[in-house]
């Protein structure tokens, strides 16, 4: 209870103090743009750009899946579904046989290791497309966390519209420097997590950088490491959410395990203040997840006893009776969304017996 009762007090402060990756910065706040900072910041651009956030949307003149297949169809009821390609434009349009709506996709969302879903704008609203295109099919599905009651017109078969502030927030979740002052223009924003959309608006720190003043430089630019333990669960949940976001949205059952931050809070190893438990104990932001359960015994056994081995201080954390090793495979289980599709590691770190019921 304590830990909910810390959880709770922390929600009501934003995420980071001088700087929410989802909100944006004040008016006049400039950018310097990526191929900026990766003239210095050589290692981390190199490894940076390959990883999924900093390809969590494309354009779809850059959106490989659209290239790779020119001509997507998919049947669903008496609907079916066409994405053609041409010349980097891509039509999406979904047709009952009398009727047919098609829009340009102006966002592809998701790397294609996963599943990859289109932003579309129609009758003044933003939609989210009602197929996506999955890597485990090698072909369009039905999109993961929308209505599943089959659709009662056109509109519905074609996506899930957005109301104004829900369709914002999809676009400042996955490009950066959309909303600047509290202004909205996506057309200047840069498809993709890139290294402003956690480090803050860059162009005064490479100026303060170019005219030495290196405090200068270092003040203008945010460094989440600096940051508490729990202030950085925090700032990575402003899109990977929150604890009090998820309780907020009410997302009670197995759809919030994609939600690391929260689903990490709620299991026993969790503390506010340890660093050895936040997300950075785990990954390094600019690099692609490690996909190894061997990697990760030694970031448990920082904080637990070893089996068999002698007493550690300052290791609050019991020893385990089962095993000294794999640590990851038993404690931390897969998890599919409802759909199918995708699988995610539950971040609720825990004793799992077998037949029990998901933890929500
Ligand atoms: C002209 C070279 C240059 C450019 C361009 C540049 N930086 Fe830096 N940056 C530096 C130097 C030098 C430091 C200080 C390094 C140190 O102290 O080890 C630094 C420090 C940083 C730090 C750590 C700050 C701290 O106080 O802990 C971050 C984060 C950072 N830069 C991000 C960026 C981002 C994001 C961009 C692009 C918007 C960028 N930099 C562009 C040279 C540059
Ligand atoms: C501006 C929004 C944003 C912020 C802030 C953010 N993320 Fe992400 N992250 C994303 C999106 C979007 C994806 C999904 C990319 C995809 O699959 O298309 C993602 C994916 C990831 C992945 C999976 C990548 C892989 O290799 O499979 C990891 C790990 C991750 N983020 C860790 C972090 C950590 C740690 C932080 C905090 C330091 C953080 N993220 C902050 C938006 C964000
Ligand atoms: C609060 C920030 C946030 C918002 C809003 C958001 N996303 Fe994401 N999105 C993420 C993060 C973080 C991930 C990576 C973890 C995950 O897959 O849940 C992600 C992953 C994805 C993926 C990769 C495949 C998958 O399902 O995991 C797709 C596709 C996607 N988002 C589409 C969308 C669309 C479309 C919208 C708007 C309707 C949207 N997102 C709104 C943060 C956000
Ligand atoms: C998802 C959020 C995220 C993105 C995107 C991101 N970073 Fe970082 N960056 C971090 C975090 C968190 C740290 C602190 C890491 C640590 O100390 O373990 C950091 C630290 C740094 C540092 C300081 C390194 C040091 O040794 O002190 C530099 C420089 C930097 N990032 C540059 C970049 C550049 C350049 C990009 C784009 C190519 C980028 N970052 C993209 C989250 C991010
Ligand atoms: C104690 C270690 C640990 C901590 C702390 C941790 N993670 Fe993870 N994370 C993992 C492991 C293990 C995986 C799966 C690696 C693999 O594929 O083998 C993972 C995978 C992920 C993924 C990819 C989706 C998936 O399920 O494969 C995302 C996104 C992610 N973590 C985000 C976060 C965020 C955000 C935080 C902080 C709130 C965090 N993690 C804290 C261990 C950790
Ligand atoms: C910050 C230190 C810390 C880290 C890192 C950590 N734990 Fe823990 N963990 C603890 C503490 C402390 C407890 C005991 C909590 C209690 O008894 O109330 C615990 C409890 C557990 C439990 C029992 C939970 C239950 O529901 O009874 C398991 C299983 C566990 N940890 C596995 C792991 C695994 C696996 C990892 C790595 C992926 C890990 N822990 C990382 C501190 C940590
Ligand atoms: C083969 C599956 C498996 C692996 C691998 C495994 N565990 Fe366990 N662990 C269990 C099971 C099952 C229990 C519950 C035992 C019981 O209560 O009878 C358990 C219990 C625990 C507990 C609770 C102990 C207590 O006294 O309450 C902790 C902590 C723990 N494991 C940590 C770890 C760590 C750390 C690792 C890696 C070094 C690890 N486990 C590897 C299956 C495993």
């Amino acid at each position: 209870m304590v830990l909910f009762a810390a959880a709770v007090a922390r929600g009501q402060n934003p995420p980071g103090e001088s700087w929410n990756p989802v909100v944006g910065p004040p008016a006049g706040a400039k950018y310097a743009g990526e191929k900026v900072c990766a003239a210095c910041h050589i290692q981390e651009s190199d490894s940076y750009m390959k990883t999924p956030m900093a390809q969590a949307a494309a354009l779809p003149a850059d959106a490989s899946i659209l290239h790779k297949y020119s001509r997507l169809t998919f049947q669903s009821g008496p609907y079916h579904y066409l994405i053609s390609t041409q010349d980097g434009k891509s039509i999406y349009s979904v047709t009952d046989g009398k009727k047919t709506i098609s829009e340009p996709i102006l966002w592809a969302f998701g790397m294609p290791l996963s599943g990859q879903t289109y932003m579309l704008w129609h009758d003044g609203a933003y939609y989210q497309s009602r197929v996506s295109y999955f890597t485990d099919v090698n072909g369009l599905g039905i999109t993961l966390g929308i209505p599943l009651t089959p659709p009662r017109t056109l509109e519905e078969a074609f996506g899930d519209r957005q109301d104004e502030s829900i369709g914002r927030l999809c676009i400042s979740c996955h490009t950066t420097g959309a909303d600047v002052g509290g202004v909205f223009q996506p057309r200047n924003s840069v498809p993709g997590v890139s290294c402003e959309a956690c480090h803050g608006p860059g162009a005064q720190h490479v100026a303060a950088i170019q005219q030495r003043k290196p405090a200068a430089a270092s003040a203008a630019i945010l460094n989440p490491a600096k940051l508490p333990p729990y202030e950085l669960d925090d700032f990575c949940g402003s899109c990977h959410r929150t604890w009090s976001q998820v309780v907020q949205m009410q997302v009670m059952d197995v759809r919030n395990v994609r939600f690391q931050p929260y689903r990490l809070q709620i299991s026993a190893c969790w503390s506010p203040s340890d660093s050895r438990i936040s997300c950075l104990a785990c990954h390094d932001p600019h690099q692609t997840v490690v996909r190894s359960t061997a990697v990760y015994d030694s970031k448990c056994l920082a904080c637990h006893q070893e089996k068999g081995g002698p007493k550690l201080a300052g290791h609050p954390g019991p020893a385990c009776p089962v095993s000294a090793h794999d640590c990851v495979t038993c404690h931390m289980p897969r998890y599919e969304l409802p759909g199918g599709h995708i699988k995610f590691f539950d971040h609720n770190i825990r004793v799992v017996r077998a037949g029990a019921p998901y933890p929500p």
